[in-house]
């Protein structure tokens, strides 16, 4: 395993003006498109392989097996290629096409869920069929990023530490999108340590059970959850903003027509409510938004005006779009 321990490298930040009603805002981006499968599950991947081999090593031709909405499927099929196993990711109905043919032409096996589970997801169903598999095939090895504590251990370890170099003495205020929780629960555990005063604010979507609330639908891939996160506390954030999609899709967009650089769902959903927190009595001076993920999945949804005609969210984006522009809302990222 001494080809996964080097698997992390920091992701850098770009340096972005906010303007909003009437004032300019420092904000940084961290781009965790950049890991080598586009996603922070690069690094959620390693530290969860790593574990399980601890435990009892992966030999060449083990069957790992994860229920994923995709970018921790992509992340693992990389690394679980590179030491001569087999994968087996459980996917649902949401994953979107471009992921599931990427995760097909890296050689993993993809068993697809239809089944809603009831709380606006398929999350569930999901890790019903992974538990059913593993009892049929007692050899197959689960990493669990739900429960398994080497989740948020790899965010405390890389992800906190680079935030809080990269943010420098200002920063003052982190946003962090919530699926397992386990990203968010590490960056807290570092920034808790070492720099108390900076603010922690979870995103969540509305229609997630992940930082408490009521399970409905939710339409942004890999943001929220039908179940509470195992790793999370009261203590491990400030504040808790659950996002609307056409809120998250309105933010994306603007982001993207002032820029060209298109946001991953969760990003925009950090974004939003980083904007939202500009209207406060005491606005962050300097935030940091962490951005899951790139744009370029999202081609077919978010970006998508026949998607969102699908969903009817239409009127509510143009809505949002509208309230943000009149409020003087543009971007602008230095270089
Ligand atoms: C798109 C996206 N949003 C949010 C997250 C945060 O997820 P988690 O809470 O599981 O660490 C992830 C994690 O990979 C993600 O891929």
């Amino acid at each position: 395993m001494e080809e996964l321990r080097d698997n992390v490298t920091a992701t850098p930040t770009s340096f972005v003006v906010v303007e909003y009603r009437g004032r300019a805002h420092e904000l940084l981006l961290k781009h965790e498109s950049l890991n080598p499968t586009g996603s922070i599950k690069d690094r959620t991947a390693t530290g969860l392989l790593l574990d399980i081999d601890r435990l009892k090593p992966l030999v060449p031709g083990t069957v790992v097996i994860e229920s994923t909405s995709g970018n921790l499927g992509l992340a693992l099929a990389r690394l679980v290629r590179q030491i001569d196993c087999h994968f087996i990711a459980v996917v649902d109905a949401r994953t979107p096409q471009p992921t599931r043919d990427a995760l097909t032409e890296s050689g993993v096996e993809l068993r697809s869920v239809d089944e809603p589970d009831g709380q606006g997801g398929y999350l569930l169903s999901r890790l019903r069929t992974v538990r059913e598999l593993c009892l049929a095939h007692p050899g197959h090895r689960w990493p669990n990023q739900y429960h398994n504590r080497a989740n948020p251990l790899i965010h405390e370890r890389t992800t906190g530490p680079e935030i809080v170099r990269q943010g420098g003495p200002e920063l003052d205020t982190v946003y962090v999108a919530v699926s397992t929780g386990g990203t968010l629960a590490g960056i807290s555990a570092h920034l808790r340590a070492v720099a108390p005063g900076i603010r922690i604010v979870a995103v969540d979507s509305t229609g997630s059970l992940v930082t408490g609330g009521t399970g409905g639908r939710r339409l942004i891939a890999g943001l929220g959850a039908s179940r509470a996160s195992s790793f999370l506390t009261p203590a491990s954030y400030d504040a808790a903003a659950r996002v609307p999609p056409e809120a998250t899709v309105a933010a994306c967009r603007a982001f993207h027509e002032d820029t060209g650089i298109r946001l991953g769902g969760s990003s925009g959903s950090a974004l939003y409510s980083y904007l939202g927190d500009l209207t406060r009595r005491t606005p962050p001076r300097r935030a940091l938004c962490v951005c899951p993920d790139g744009g370029q999945k999202y081609l077919g949804t978010v970006y998508d005006d026949a998607w969102l005609d699908s969903t009817s969210l239409t009127a509510a984006v143009a809505d949002v779009t509208r309230r943000l522009r009149e409020d003087g809302l543009r971007f602008h990222v230095e270089v």
